[in-house]
């Protein structure tokens, strides 16, 4: 029976990969979930999960040394998932220092703890076998890329990722360069910037200290349980509550999107089957421009409330007022990278998997999920969780 400790799993990435692997192993596996309920964290997401006997939870700090090395002591995990993190780009640049402790202390203070629990006694870098240190990164540690083309292009991949992505027919891009796993690492805003430490001082401790680690870097993730500050949750939160709907610049930034649940495969791949030391960039093959995201969800919500006439009481203004018009385009975000596309091929050739989901059917699958979970959104936006964020800052 595999043990898993899933940092930040009652946050966005974390819950939807603790769901899957809940679906894919059932009883075969257990879970700790460690969670600082931020206001990004929200026990209502897990809160089925939380219920099983192979589940448990504890509230607390990855820089807590003392609460992660209890874990450590008490549940010994065979896998860690570093998800626990300070996620939003905005919020960095108004408080970089809070992601700097987070994301770099707090991941060195989990890679500590890894350490000494796992190292084999009397030996300098031998751990037990089967354990495993699983980063989540970012494609944002690489910077940003040039948008070439004013429309997408079609996507040329090579034979050997043809063949395990067959399922895919939609691939485009919107310039010529792709972030592989040797793409030299240039983060641009405080948040990437604190991933890339995280992400450094986890090789060094490979490195030094022959930890087994590895590190995934993946593009824009969404799906279900996303909170509503990111894009496309908060468009649709807007456009449900009668807000107008803020765009950076002109909307021209283009993100690579991932459907969680592929993400979440991908990680479990990589815990079970990578090379240990390396780095796996995960990617949705999605590219689109922000602008071109907001449009569709506006569409897609008007096509679902005419189809699904019982969704209409969710919409605080009427349908015929649901149209590109409530898009604002604000002033742009200081640094903005331009445009980020992952090149999955290691994955898909070492491994075999691939972003199975389509952008035009995940995006249906989560306005759907939003418009059946209201009672999540307002949850999550009520100021009980904001208090959280506050209390953060004044603990530190
Ligand atoms: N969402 C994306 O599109 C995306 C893309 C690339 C990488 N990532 C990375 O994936 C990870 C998860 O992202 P997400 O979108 O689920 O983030 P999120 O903000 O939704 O969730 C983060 C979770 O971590 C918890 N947390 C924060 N600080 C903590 C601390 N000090 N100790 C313990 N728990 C703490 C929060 O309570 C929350 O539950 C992050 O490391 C992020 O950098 C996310």
């Amino acid at each position: 029976m595999k043990k898993y400790l899933v940092t930040g799993g009652a946050g966005f990435i974390g819950a939807n990969f603790v769901k899957y692997l809940l679906d894919t192993h059932g009883d075969e596996i257990s879970i700790h979930v460690l969670d600082a309920l931020t206001y990004a964290g929200n026990l209502m997401t897990i809160a089925d999960e939380l219920k099983r006997d192979n589940v448990e939870f504890t509230r607390g700090d990855i820089l807590d040394a003392e609460t992660v090395g209890r874990i450590f002591d008490e549940f010994d995990p065979d896998y860690v998932v570093n998800f626990a993190a300070e996620s939003h780009v905005d919020r960095s640049i108004e408080h970089p220092r809070l992601f700097l402790e987070t994301n770099i202390l707090g991941t060195q203070n989990m890679l500590d703890q890894a350490r000494r629990s796992w190292l084999m006694p009397g030996t300098k870098d031998t751990y037990r076998p089967g354990k495993r240190f699983l980063q989540i990164s970012t494609d944002e540690v690489y910077g940003s890329l040039p948008r070439e083309f004013d429309t997408p292009q079609p996507l040329a991949v090579s034979a050997e990722v043809a063949k395990v992505a067959s399922g895919r027919t939609d691939l485009h891009t919107f310039g010529k360069e792709m972030f592989t796993e040797d793409t030299p690492l240039a983060p641009r805003s405080p948040y990437s910037a604190a991933k890339t430490g995280a992400d450094l001082i986890t090789l060094a401790y490979h490195e030094t200290y022959g930890l087994p680690v590895n590190i995934t870097r993946c593009s824009n993730n969404y799906g279900p349980y996303h909170f509503p500050e990111k894009l496309i949750p908060l468009i649709i939160n807007n456009i449900l509550t009668g807000r107008r709907l803020p765009v950076y610049g002109r909307g021209e930034n283009v993100r690579d999107w991932l459907y969680v649940t592929d993400h979440a495969k991908a990680i479990d791949m990589v815990l079970r089957h990578g090379r240990v030391g390396e780095v796996y960039n995960v990617g949705g093959f999605n590219e689109a421009a922000n602008i071109d995201i907001v449009r569709t969800i506006i569409d897609t919500i008007s096509r679902l409330m005419h189809d699904n006439p019982g969704y209409m009481p969710l919409l605080k203004r009427p349908l015929d007022e649901v149209t590109y018009d409530l898009i604002d385009f604000v002033t742009d975000r200081p640094g903005h990278d331009m445009r980020y596309a992952i090149d999955p091929s290691k994955i898909a050739t070492e491994l075999g998997w691939y972003p199975e989901t389509p952008f035009k059917e995940g995006i249906e699958k989560t306005v759907r999920w939003y418009l059946d979970n209201q009672p999540w959104m307002e949850s999550v936006t009520s100021g009980e969780y904001q208090n959280y964020y506050r209390q953060m800052y004044s603990d530190r």
